[in-house]
């Protein structure tokens, strides 16, 4: 297999769990013999200082050529708190996604038994979390028109969701569903708003094409509570824009863990990212978690059909995770740095790790030496 591979490190943490991504996909294409080609492209902050624009016209036409992107992360404090930035960071995203037509956002969420116990939640509640949240993610909130009056003391943002923006993700979480426990769950506030009425009446209507699915109705305040209360009632959730950004990040930490997880971003292109942010406290130090990232290689891997290649990294996950080859996030006492992790995994995954490895000289930098 060939692929040409648009990477966007981004800011913070992005470039230092990007590279330990590709250091990865380089040992899976010396593995099984594929070929891998990798460019590197501006978004976010650090486009900004570059070019004054967060998403430059070449890292757009350089995704519409490639055959998947992966995305590090984005965002610098130095816009947060300040509501009169005209150029923010974030805004290059938004734009990716909206270029590329990127409609279906997929963040699966699990929890790992060796990491339980990190769990802000009950173990035994946390226990058999398995579910895969389906956002929408070119409309809603997001997208539609923004306005402040001149006096600067009015602000609105209009929602607005067009039926076929429904209908194409709901398709997307269908099949989904059919291939897990066959459970949908639609998240809105049909109660009081007029586009969550839309998402109910179309989902209704989609549902009896897929009569195997059972599908079931939340509110999206009673589902916040519900995934404290109880994650592993939910199998596939099913929701608008803004309601998946807030519920994938409270779902994210059940795992123990937001440094962990992957997400696909589907459309007329395939963009794969943590679901972590830029993380610039730890910016530069390599103390970073890059399972995120690996993981959401292993998602790209899966939409390229080659999945004992994507199984295979999973593995590698599996046993970095039960030889406590882990970074700081998941044992601040015994921890490895973001590098070695990567190595690690890199080793694993092309085969080449002794089968007795001495934790103290991995320690000390030294992956391979016995
Ligand atoms: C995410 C992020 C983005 C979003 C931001 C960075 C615009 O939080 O991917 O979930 O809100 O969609
Ligand atoms: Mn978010």
């Amino acid at each position: 297999m060939e692929k040409k591979l648009t990477v966007i490190p981004g800011d913070g943490i992005g470039p230092e769990v990007t590279r330990e991504a590709v250091k990865v996909l380089k040992a899976v294409a010396s593995r099984f013999g594929h070929r891998f080609e990798f460019d590197n492209k501006l978004m976010g902050a650090c486009a900004i200082d570059a070019t004054g624009v967060p998403l430059p016209g070449d890292t757009v036409n350089a995704a519409l050529e490639s055959d998947a992107i992966l995305l590090g992360a984005i965002g610098d404090p130095k816009y947060d708190n300040n509501p009169a930035a005209k150029v923010r960071p974030e805004q290059g995203l938004l734009q990716l996604r909206k270029a590329l037509g990127l409609y279906a956002n997929i963040r699966p969420v699990k929890t790992y038994a060796a990491l339980r116990h990190l769990s802000p939640i009950k173990e035994k509640h946390a226990e058999n979390t398995d579910m895969v949240i389906y956002r929408e993610l070119t409309g809603g909130i997001y997208f539609g028109e923004k306005k402040l009056n001149e006096e600067g003391t009015i602000a609105s943002d209009e929602c607005t969701y067009h039926r076929y923006e429904i209908e194409r993700v709901a398709h997307l979480a269908f099949e989904a569903a059919l291939l897990r426990r066959k459970k949908l769950t639609l998240v809105d506030k049909a109660n009081v708003l007029e586009t969550s009425r839309l998402w109910r009446s179309t989902v209704q209507e989609i549902q009896s094409q897929y009569p195997e699915v059972k599908v079931d109705y939340l509110f999206v305040d009673n589902a916040a509570m519900q995934l404290i209360l109880n994650p592993s009632q939910f199998d596939v959730i099913l929701t608008e824009n803004m309601f998946g950004d807030i519920l994938s990040d409270e779902a994210s930490v059940i795992s123990g863990s937001l440094g962990l997880l992957p997400s696909s971003s589907i459309g007329n292109k395939a963009l794969f990212e943590p679901i972590h942010g830029s993380y610039p406290q730890a910016a530069g130090k390599d103390i970073a978690n890059p399972l995120g990232t690996i993981l959401s290689a292993a998602m790209m891997l899966d939409h390229f059909k080659a999945h004992e290649e994507a199984a295979l990294i999973r593995e590698a996950v599996d046993w970095t995770m039960q030889n406590g080859f882990v970074t700081r996030d998941i044992d601040s006492i015994n921890f490895y740095f973001t590098s070695t992790v990567g190595d690690l995994m890199a080793e694993y995954v092309a085969n080449e790790l002794p089968v007795k490895i001495n934790k103290r000289n991995i320690r000390m930098g030294h992956v391979t030496i016995i």
